[in-house]
């Protein structure tokens, strides 16, 4: 409470002049009303709180029961990756060698579900080190070329930074797994031929980039959600990718925001620069 609202002796509430009763009584009932404000506040962030305590249990518990399951499944998984390898050795015909692809094409999508789903069950233990961001940045897209390639798409880097501006401690491998995730997203949005900027910006504590493509946007449930793992849209997606960057950027005390521009979907990632 303010000290200033405490001042009032009761001794000396007989000897004192009207006005300075009248003085005494506007302080008090502001500070009632101040109080009232302030307690509802307070009220309103302790919900907010165990909302978020409840949801971050409920994950916890869906992140070791998937992890439990994805060891399960891996080693059965790898028995059956071997013996199709096996198989397809074998002089079978056309129809068979097809069915078989199909097999092996199955298991190696079963595969990446269980990485992603390791990997976001996984604790994240950070090892910083001072990183050149606009080098990352050209690492993560060169990772995907081949999609870039594929698409015909073509990438606008507008970087506001002057030289050595964009370094930052972060753990490298991580980042640029956040930096994959989300232009891998951007990569599917976009139609045919299509375009994606990147662009860096810093504040005095904070380096942003965003990226921003020239698909359809986020939808309304993806942009409430999209952090959430297991949510997609995609019929083959795992919907771990932007959960997994969430959990790498909390790592980071930076952060993930999602947001439709004119353009298409825009996804900003922010890092603190200390
Ligand atoms: N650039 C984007 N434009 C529009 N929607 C997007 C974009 N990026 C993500 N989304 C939406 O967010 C959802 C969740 O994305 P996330 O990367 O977590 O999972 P996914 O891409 O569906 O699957 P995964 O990354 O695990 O293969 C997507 O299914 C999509 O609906
Ligand atoms: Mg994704």
């Amino acid at each position: 409470m303010r000290p200033d609202l405490l001042t009032v002796d009761s001794k000396k509430l007989d000897t004192m002049s009207r006005e300075e009763l009248v003085k005494a009584f506007e302080v008090f009932s502001r500070t009632g009303s101040e109080l009232v404000a302030y307690f509802s506040a307070l009220e309103a962030r302790i919900v907010e709180l165990s909302r978020e305590l409840e949801r971050s249990r409920r994950l916890a518990a869906i992140g070791e029961v998937a992890a439990m399951l994805a060891h399960e499944i891996r080693n059965p998984l790898a028995g059956m990756e071997l013996s199709v390898s096996v198989l397809k050795r074998q002089g079978l015909d056309g129809y068979q060698r097809e069915l078989l692809e199909n097999i092996h094409k199955g298991i190696k999508r079963l595969d990446i579900i269980i990485s992603d789903i390791l990997s976001f069950a996984q604790e994240i233990s950070l090892e910083m080190a001072k990183t050149d961001i606009k080098e990352l940045i050209t690492s993560a897209l060169s990772s995907l070329s081949h999609r870039l390639e594929e698409k015909n798409l073509d990438v606008e880097i507008d970087s506001g930074l002057s030289s050595g501006d964009g370094c930052i401690m972060i753990d490298r491998r991580y980042v640029e797994r956040v930096l994959v995730n989300v232009l891998d997203n951007a990569i599917d949005a976009s139609g045919e031929g299509g375009k994606l900027w990147i662009t860096l910006w810093k504040t005095q504590d904070e380096l942003w980039i965003t990226i921003e493509d020239e698909g359809p946007g986020f939808s309304e449930s993806a942009l409430e959600r999209a952090l959430e793992p297991f949510f997609t849209t995609k019929t083959s997606g795992t919907g771990l990718g932007l959960a997994i960057c969430n959990r790498i950027l909390e790592a980071h005390r930076g952060r993930l925001v999602l947001e439709n521009t004119e353009r298409g979907g825009k996804v900003s990632i922010c890092l603190p620069l200390s």
